[in-house]
């Protein structure tokens, strides 16, 4: 059956973006991608969806983009996401995920564009006083990304009440793993997170691995983090479409997680159990601004949508991102 309206992904060359892509058009969903292709890949979009090359911030082009299509919700997952840079460069942040976002929301708005899906973040809330971390918990973030997503939040939340448009902030925690299919996954190079890092070690891009602290307050002394699929995060992007579908008069902020924690550690022995070869991990100190444990309490989106996580499982999310990797370091030979 057809629907009502089309979807524009922003970012849907990138790593989440992309996963959330396919679950769009495998549930029916017509699509068109805005992307500039700096940190994503042309080749990550799958050919059903339409390829429009450009910026978010181009309000011209975003305002056709709409009346063309007959774009009825937007999913924006354009973005910059590392979080070290955000220090070192905080006005790219406040360009890239506020000003940009704000640009876009008002061609939303104009457009008449009913729903509207936010790429927020964990990051929002800081370190959390209590774990796992309710939605409700204070957003205090200790870094300029989490504080330039945090008011892209706080304007849908004003636009919302505003305007005829809905809307739901996904709050990320830390996602990995790549599509079960092998159509997409993390393809960023120097990537800094740890299971990218991981699998780079295991297929010899990497010599070790680092591990950022030993002395946290946390059962074996690592960082702990709550990890989920990107295919499950994918599917949750699609499930809130729905929602917002369903229930125009309402918006949401859901945190995005398995409601699980693993730490450095019990990461590394699940790469090393799907590899049958220990990577070497070398002891070094915190990173700066790093929080011992980041778990989410994720009743609200168990409660508010229909989804249902079917890769939660670390040795899962570990055997796909290594497929993924495998195939990448093929690529480069
Ligand atoms: C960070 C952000 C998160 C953001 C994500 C995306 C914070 C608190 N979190 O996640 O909001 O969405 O980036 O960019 O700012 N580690 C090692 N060795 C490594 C790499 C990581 O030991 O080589 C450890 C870290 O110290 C941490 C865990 O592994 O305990 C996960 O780190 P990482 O994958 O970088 O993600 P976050 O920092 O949690």
């Amino acid at each position: 059956m057809s629907k009502a309206f089309s979807v524009l992904v922003t970012g849907g060359a990138g790593y989440i973006g992309s996963h959330s892509v396919l679950a769009l058009l495998d549930a029916g969903w017509d699509v068109v991608v805005l992307d500039n292709l700096v940190t994503g890949f042309s080749w990550a979009i799958d050919d059903r969806a339409s390829f429009v090359e450009g910026s978010v911030e181009d309000m011209a082009l975003t305002a056709r983009i709409i009346a063309d299509h007959n774009i009825g919700a937007i999913l924006h997952f354009a973005g910059s996401v590392v979080v070290p840079e955000s220090v070192t460069d905080p006005l790219k942040y406040y360009r890239n995920n506020t000003a940009a976002s704000r640009a876009l929301i008002e061609s939303a708005v104009v457009g008449g564009v009913r729903h509207f899906i936010f790429s927020s973040t964990a990051a929002t809330y800081g370190e959390p006083e209590a774990i796992p971390v309710q939605e409700s918990a204070p957003t205090v973030p200790i870094n300029p990304y989490g504080r330039s997503k945090l008011m892209t939040e706080q304007m849908l939340q004003d636009i919302s009440a505003a305007h005829p448009m809905n809307h739901a902030a996904l709050r990320y925690f830390n996602v990995a793993g790549a599509d079960p299919e092998g159509r997409s996954g993390q393809s960023t190079d120097g990537a800094t997170h740890l299971i990218k890092v991981a699998v780079e070690a295991a297929t010899g891009k990497r010599d070790h691995v680092a591990i950022f602290g030993t002395d946290f307050d946390t059962a074996d002394g690592t960082g702990v983090r709550d990890y989920i699929h990107v295919s499950d995060l994918a599917a949750a992007h699609v499930a809130a479409l729905d929602k917002l579908v369903e229930d125009p008069a309402r918006s949401y902020i859901l945190n995005c997680g398995y409601g699980r924690g693993f730490s450095v550690s019990e990461v590394l022995d699940a790469v090393d159990r799907i590899t049958n070869a220990p990577i070497e991990r070398r002891i070094e100190g915190r990173r700066a601004g790093d929080p011992a444990a980041l778990v989410a309490d994720n009743s609200a989106i168990l409660d508010t949508l229909r989804w249902t996580p079917q890769r939660d499982d670390i040795d899962l999310i570990v055997a796909d991102a290594m497929a993924w990797e495998r195939k990448l370091a093929e690529k480069r030979t």
